[in-house]
């Protein structure tokens, strides 16, 4: 094999119930994790040394070193197999960088898998799942895709059937916000003290496959945290209200935001409105679920 390519979705965040600060400097979350068709793609071949290079949106925002948890993937799989981490890495974002949607988990997922494929490494799924989520608290979540309720900092998965697809605008911002200052953000003005629970609104939402029954249960814990550092958040999400997305929600810890469309014409519609809203510098449509990370076949 001279190279593998790997496809990998972004996530959104159905439910982010934020919950106590643990002594590990991680909050205790309950999530419940979609996968959207925006698409990294992870290329691994052969090099004398680890290498990361990137194209695509906003390319020029990503970390070629260690900072990059692909790079870190790739480290971390070699000392597992016993190898030299020697791999060019070559990113092409698709997902919006430091939005919000794990593309940093996204890419340290695929590279997990290229190079497991590319070393002909026959790694079982549960230990790559666990080295997943030594990487970070999505990256385990990047690998399974489709829906599922995350415990733990998020890595703890367990598998939830869904009953159909949703269309979601996704409005990018200029710019980025940083993970640790949302959460920080949040612990100045916490929410109800105990462990947070999964929402039965959004499973039943989710279970019935109506955009209309999911828009009135989504929620973001971290949505109020991340408006009060960028007010100009709080009027991208009323300025989706106002073009009649039936749900206007922040991705993650932002600063992407999500509106829930009804079917895909009504996106295509409320895509073209939200364009021009402030602090928008670009707009998809996606849907979701969609499965996670996989080798592309003959790239
Ligand atoms: O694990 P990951 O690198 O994605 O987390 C980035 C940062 O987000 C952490 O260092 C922490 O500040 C914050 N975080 C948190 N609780 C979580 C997940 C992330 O406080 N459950």
């Amino acid at each position: 094999m001279s190279r593998v390519t790997v496809r990998v979705p972004a996530k959104i965040n159905l439910q982010l119930a934020v919950g106590p600060l643990r002594d590990d400097g991680y909050h205790e979350l309950v999530t419940v994790f979609c996968a959207l068709s925006l698409w990294d793609e992870v290329t691994v071949e052969g090099s004398s040394r680890t290498l990361i290079t990137v194209d695509g949106e906003n390319a020029a925002a990503v970390p070629l070193g260690p900072d990059n948890l692909a790079w870190r993937a790739v480290e971390l799989l070699a000392a597992e197999a016993g190898r030299e981490p020697a791999l060019a890495v070559h990113l092409h974002k698709g997902i919006p960088v430091a939005g919000g949607m794990a593309g940093g988990s996204a890419d340290a997922a695929g590279a997990l898998l290229a190079a497991a494929t590319y070393w002909e490494l026959g790694l079982p799924r549960e230990r790559l799942l666990q080295l997943a989520a030594g990487l970070g608290s999505d990256v385990a979540f990047s690998l399974v895709g489709g829906v599922a309720l995350g415990r733990g900092r998020g890595e703890r998965l367990t598998t939830i059937e869904t009953g159909g697809t949703c269309t979601w605008v996704v409005a990018v911002a200029a710019g980025g916000l940083s993970t640790p200052a949302v959460y920080a953000e949040h612990d100045r003005q916490p929410g109800p003290a105990g462990p947070p629970e999964p929402s039965a609104a959004v499973l039943g939402g989710l279970a019935g496959g109506d955009p209309y029954a999911l828009a009135a249960a989504v929620s973001n814990d971290l949505q109020a945290a991340a408006c009060r550092l960028r007010p100009e958040l709080a009027r991208t999400l009323a300025a989706g209200r106002d073009a009649g997305a039936l749900a206007a929600l922040l991705s993650g810890s932002g600063p992407t935001c999500l509106f829930l469309a009804a079917d895909a014409m009504h996106g295509a519609r409320l895509a073209s409105m939200l364009s021009a809203a402030p602090g928008v510098r670009r707009v998809h449509v996606a849907h979701g679920p969609v499965p996670g990370a996989a080798v592309v076949p003959g790239g």
